[in-house]
Order: structure tokens, then C-alpha cells, then sequence
């Protein structure tokens, strides 16, 4: 990407200091797989049926209060997402978004905006940049993130002269929006959201492009500022079967993405530590292999919950991501998660064994599955000759429909808490990712 304008800006306001400080109803027509099912989810995660696409003139939903406090967050957890499917093919793989889960909240999100601010710091346009003509875009997104701020989370985010000025009472931060804006919307954006935000925009061609973006997390897997500017084709260029199955759902999805018309959909991959701009698995290149002494409970599945919508004025298509970890110890005691874990890593497509990097570390962990699976017979919770298919609460865990967005979503019998590990993680991650840039030539990311 060469540096323009708007990218400089952005790179000096890092540079002075100020930077970042239900679910459910499958889309029948779009999925050619037979996997098809409904979800088993409670109100307000679940499915929701009726017309897909919405007039496209309807006015996006508006989210309602959740009244959660600061201190209510610190220990709250998000849906707990199982998103594995047997059969397993390529996808689109989306649900109908209920609109107050576009930007969730959960006890890791002060960390999260801290770590943003670390990378922005070092990498700048690496993770953060835009392009000029997305301007309008970035603007309205910035206002449509402050609205659901303000609206969905009135403890979180508040404020006393109608949003000119908006404390984050999480990192207590108040943010100016007064005119002229004093930071580059991307800033604005990054310090209230705790996801990863792509902008993309048609072209005069009528071809979509990214036109911005603040990528923090891409977890290694690549560079956004490789992608910016790019297609959505070429930007999929690694993505395997993306030819033949993803994009014409996806094209026929975008021709008709109303700005009422909300989904999203969670992928996944494996690893065995939880940083975020660059993870473990994606640090071994070339056929390299997991080191021998990293314990199998230490494994973890990373999920990237993503969500699609348009912006009613420039028509933007606003993409996000937003990695959250379940660790596989404490999905050990759900039926069939190991069986699953273990079949798709060994039988899923060759393209997608070779994108996740499954062969880097399944031999490894293969002795600890099966120790899980014949735990599970043992407990009765499955049987030798249960199938092996997508759970019925997909793309959930079970215990989903026991609790509600108030509480929030901590699991019953294992509850995960990775923060602290998270912490320290960061700590070495400024000479972690220096040894494995200098690896890769320099290049931040592997695409
Ligand atoms: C419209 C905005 C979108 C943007 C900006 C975007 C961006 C990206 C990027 C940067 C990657 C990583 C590519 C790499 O490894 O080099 C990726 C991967 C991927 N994207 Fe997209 N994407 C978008 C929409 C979609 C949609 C609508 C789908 C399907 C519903 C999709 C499916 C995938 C899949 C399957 C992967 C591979 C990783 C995974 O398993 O999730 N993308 N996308």
C-alpha cells in the first residue's frame, strides 16, 4: 500500500500520542449444504424467521439498553460460540444478526482497546489506514458506532451535551467530537469498539473494494495493509474453495444487502495462546511444527465472529471481526466438541487443513482428544457410535438457552477466564512478533 494523505494523517495522530487510549435463521436459499438445521436458541440469540432481505430504503434496527454496568462487565462473557459443522464444506455460513449483538461486550474488552493501542502505536498503517473516496464512509460509521454506544449501553457510554462529548466509563476516556474532529474517525471508532472494522465500497466499475480499514487483530494470517485498496476477489485470493463456493453467495448476498439487513457468522482456527495481532499457529511457516513442550490444555479454539452490514448513506458495506478464545478444557464436558475438533482437523478439505495450519500441530494434540472422547463415552455424555454432526445448538454451546444477555453467558461448569494469561502474553509479544517478522523477511503477515 503507498501512503496517502489520509494515511498520514492517521500515522501522525499515532505519532503525537493520541491514538487509541440472534442469532440463527440459516439462509436456506444461500447454503447448498445439507447441514442445514435450526438453531435451539433462546430469545434475543436466536433465530429469527421470516422475509431475508429488507426493503432497501428501511431505516437500519436501532439497538435497545442493556442496562450493564462497568462493573457488571468485568466479569461477563458473550455467547459462548461453537461454530463447528460436520460436514464441514466452505460456506457462507451466516445467520440474521439481532442488531444489539453487532458490538458485544464482555470482560475482555478493556484489554482488548488497550492492546488496539499498542499496535497502532508500533505498526501503524500496517493495522490502521484509508483511502481517499471512503471519507463519507468512515464518518457515518463513526456516528453509527457512537449511536449504538450511547443507545445499547447507557452505563457504559454516556454523555451530557447529546454526544458531543462521550465518555468511555470503561477506560475512562472522554472523547471529543466536536468539529473539526480532532482524531481520524478509524481512532474514534477503534477506542469505542473493541472490533476489527473493514470498509468496503463499490467502485465505478461497480466492483467492491476495501477502502479502509482498522484491522489490530488479524491474528498473522496477513497484512491488512496488503489488502487495502484491493478487491474483494483478490483480497479471498488465499481463501480455499472461495472460486466456486463463497463468491457467487456472496455477490448475490451483496447485490441485495439491504441496510436493515444484518447477519453475521463465526469462523474459526486453533492455537495455544491468545494474542491477537499475531498467534502462534500463524508464527510457524514453511511445514514448521508446534514445539514439543506446549501442553495440549493449552489449546484453544480462536473464534472470529463476524458481522455484515450496509451504511444507509454511502452504501458502505461494514464488515467486522472480533476474536474471542473457548478454550478446548473447558468445552471438554460438552458432547461431541472433542469428536468434532478432532474429525475436522484431520477430515476436513485439504484447502481448509492447509489455510488453519491443522497439520502444524494435530499429531500433537490427537493423544489429549482422544483422552476427551473416551471420557465423554465414559460419562455416558455420548456413546462409542454417536454420530459425529454439527451440535443442535449450533452455532452455540448448549448451556446458551440457560442464561440470557443480562447475565451474560459464563460457562456453568468451566467458566474460561484467559485475561490474565492474555496480559502476560502481551508482555512478550513486542520480541515474539520481532523474531517472527525477521523469519518471514519482514513482512508483517503471510499475504
Ligand atoms: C465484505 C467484506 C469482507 C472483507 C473485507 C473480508 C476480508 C477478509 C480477509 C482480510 C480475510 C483473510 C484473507 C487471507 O487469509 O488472506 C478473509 C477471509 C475469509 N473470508 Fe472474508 N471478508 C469479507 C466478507 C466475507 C464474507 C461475506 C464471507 C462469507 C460469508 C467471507 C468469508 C471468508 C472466509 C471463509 C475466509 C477464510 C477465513 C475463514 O475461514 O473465515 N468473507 N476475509
Amino acid at each position: 500500500m503507498t501512503t496517502n494523505s489520509s494515511n498520514t494523517d492517521i500515522l501522525y495522530l499515532l505519532a503525537a500520542g493520541i491514538a487509541v487510549g440472534g442469532t440463527g435463521y440459516f439462509i436456506k436459499r444461500l447454503l447448498s449444504e445439507s447441514s442445514v438445521k435450526k438453531a435451539k436458541v433462546p430469545a434475543g440469540t436466536g433465530p429469527k424467521k421470516g422475509k431475508y432481505h429488507s426493503d432497501p430504503d428501511a431505516p437500519p434496527p436501532e439497538p435497545t439498553p442493556l442496562y450493564i454496568t462497568p462493573e457488571q462487565v468485568k466479569t461477563r462473557d458473550d455467547r459462548p460460540w461453537r461454530p463447528f459443522r460436520w460436514p464441514y464444506h466452505q460456506t457462507m455460513s451466516i445467520f440474521k444478526l439481532d442488531v444489539n449483538h453487532w458490538l458485544d461486550m464482555d470482560k475482555y474488552y478493556y484489554d482488548y482497546i488497550k492492546e488496539k493501542e499498542r499496535v497502532f502505536h508500533t505498526y501503524g498503517e500496517d493495522n490502521i489506514g484509508r483511502l481517499p473516496g471512503s471519507e463519507e464512509a468512515c464518518l457515518e460509521l463513526m456516528e453509527m458506532v457512537k449511536s449504538h454506544m450511547l443507545k445499547r449501553y447507557p452505563l457504559l457510554f454516556t454523555t451530557e451535551d447529546n454526544g458531543v462529548h462521550v465518555k468511555n466509563e470503561l477506560t475512562g476516556e472522554t472523547l471529543d467530537f466536536s468539529l473539526p474532529l480532532k482524531l481520524d474517525p478509524l481512532i474514534y471508532i477503534s477506542k469505542m469498539a473493541k472490533e476489527d472494522f473493514y470498509i468496503v465500497l463499490k467502485d465505478d466499475e461497480g466492483v467492491h473494494r476495501l477502502m479502509a480499514a482498522a484491522v489490530p487483530f488479524p491474528g498473522g494470517g496477513f497484512g491488512v495493509k496488503h489488502k487495502l485498496g484491493k478487491t474483494l476477489d483478490v483480497i479471498h485470493t488465499n481463501v480455499p474453495y472461495y472460486e466456486n463456493k463463497l463468491k457467487p453467495s456472496m455477490e448475490r448476498w451483496f447485490a441485495k444487502m439491504a441496510p436493515a439487513d444484518l447477519v453475521e457468522r463465526a469462523s474459526w482456527f486453533i492455537s495455544w495462546d491468545h494474542r491477537l495481532l499475531l498467534t502462534s499457529i500463524y508464527s510457524l511457516i514453511n511445514g514448521e511444527k508446534i514445539q514439543s513442550d506446549v501442553q495440549p490444555t493449552e489449546f484453544n479454539v480462536r473464534v472470529e465472529r463476524q458481522t455484515l452490514r450496509r451504511l444507509p448513506k454511502s452504501k458502505a458495506i461494514i464488515f467486522t471481526n472480533h476474536p474471542v478464545f473457548h478454550s478446548i478444557e473447558e468445552m471438554k464436558d460438552e458432547p461431541l466438541v472433542p469428536s468434532l475438533i478432532r474429525k475436522i482437523i484431520f477430515e476436513a478439505p485439504e484447502g481448509i487443513i492447509k489455510y488453519k495450519n491443522f497439520e502444524s500441530f494435530r499429531d500433537h494434540i490427537v493423544p489429549y482428544l482422544n483422552k476427551l472422547v473416551d471420557r465423554q463415552i465414559e460419562l455416558g455424555l455420548i456413546k462409542e457410535d454417536t454420530p459425529i454432526k454439527t451440535l443442535p445448538s449450533y452455532p452455540f454451546a448448549q448451556f446458551v438457552k440457560d442464561s440470557d444477555v443480562m447475565k451474560g453467558w459464563t460457562n456453568p461448569k468451566y467458566p474460561g477466564n484467559y485475561s490474565e494469561k492474555f496480559r502476560e502474553e502481551v508482555k512478550d509479544s513486542p520480541e515474539f512478533e520481532m523474531k517472527t517478522y525477521a523469519k518471514m523477511g519482514g513482512a508483517v503477515g503471510f499475504h
